[in-house]
């Protein structure tokens, strides 16, 4: 039986991806999704989520979260993913109207309804899960798992030691991690591996329909940013796919439990995830970290992915 997820994303090249990938699969069931303020705005994430599904004809109920984190104000990445939010290739206006529940609403909704225990897959800031965990505890337990994007135990790609995700909404971040669900954390360690690389994005072209038209454009875009010879990467890295695919294959990945804990008052490491690595605390080893993944697997699970779309 197909497992039920909610995406809980702020689309942003590599969370319409990820949607594309999950709404792909029979072996997950996407029973909404919500989306919040990250990459951009929450109007435009909104909007972009609306557009990505009007473009592939799916309607799917898309509820609108936090316009901004917990506590602080807002951070976007438009230096990464354009004014939009998901510039590039061209999209329809949204054919059909976001849901008349907001994304808690719709998240309390469809967990304590659900005969199967929920997986979560947020790909942006926490802000909607740290609300919904903080005013509805209940739900926890019809939760299964929170796999989510953020992170890492290596480096920060926002500051030194911040990940984008992490960064934004640190209290909510650590709201999720202290809230003794079991979350998988997909960081940078594992999606800095999980590149595209350029005959790869052609190989995705080549598939011909529309889904992968615009995941080719997608990447298109979403490479210029990543062609700074700062990063060494050979292609754009698909952060928010891995946390998508590891649902789906787990056994892709490499993973080790560690305590890890978000540092929320740091002069230097505010939004840093940090890792026990060594296990020096002798903390409870509270999350799933993700360090690697078959990368050819990866690619060859998006390609198939893709091939279903008309
Ligand atoms: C994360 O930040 C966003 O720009 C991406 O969509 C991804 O979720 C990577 O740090
Ligand atoms: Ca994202």
């Amino acid at each position: 039986m197909a497992k039920p997820v909610i995406i809980d994303c702020d689309p942003g090249h590599d969370d319409a991806i990820a949607l594309i990938l999950a709404l792909a699969s029979d072996k997950i069931d996407v029973k909404g999704i919500t989306t919040v303020a990250g990459n951009q705005t929450g109007d435009k994430t909104l909007n972009n989520a609306l557009r990505v599904l009007s473009y592939l004809d799916i309607k799917k109920e898309v509820a609108q979260g936090a316009v901004k984190p917990l506590m602080r104000d807002l951070i976007t990445a438009a230096e990464v993913h354009g004014e939009s939010g998901l510039e590039g290739p061209e999209l329809p206006q949204p054919a059909f109207e976001k849901s008349e529940k907001n994304a808690i609403e719709l998240m309390i909704d469809i967990i304590m309804n659900s005969d199967e225990k929920v997986t979560l897959i947020p790909t942006g800031p926490l802000t909607n899960i740290g609300h919904l965990l903080l005013a509805h505890p209940e739900v926890k337990d019809n939760i299964e798992e929170i796999v989510l994007m953020g992170g890492a135990c290596l480096g920060g790609n926002w500051t030194p030691s911040a990940e984008f995700n992490i960064l934004v909404d640190p209290e909510a971040a650590d709201i999720v991690y202290k809230s003794s669900i079991p979350v998988t954390m997909c960081g940078l360690d594992v999606t800095h591996k999980a590149q595209v690389f350029k005959d790869e994005t052609e190989r995705i072209r080549s598939i011909g329909n529309k889904a992968s038209t615009l995941v080719a454009e997608l990447l298109d875009y979403f490479g210029i940013f990543h062609m700074n010879p700062n990063f060494s990467f050979d292609g754009p890295p698909l952060h928010d796919v891995c946390a998508v695919a590891y649902v789906l294959d787990p056994n892709m990945f490499v993973c080790k439990k560690h305590n890890v804990e978000i540092d929320i008052t740091g002069e230097l490491t505010c939004g840093a995830t940090v890792v026990d690595y060594y296990d020096t605390s002798g903390k409870d080893k509270n999350i799933n970290v993700v360090f690697d993944l078959d990368r050819e697997k990866f690619i060859n699970m998006l390609c198939e992915s893709l091939e279903k779309y008309n």
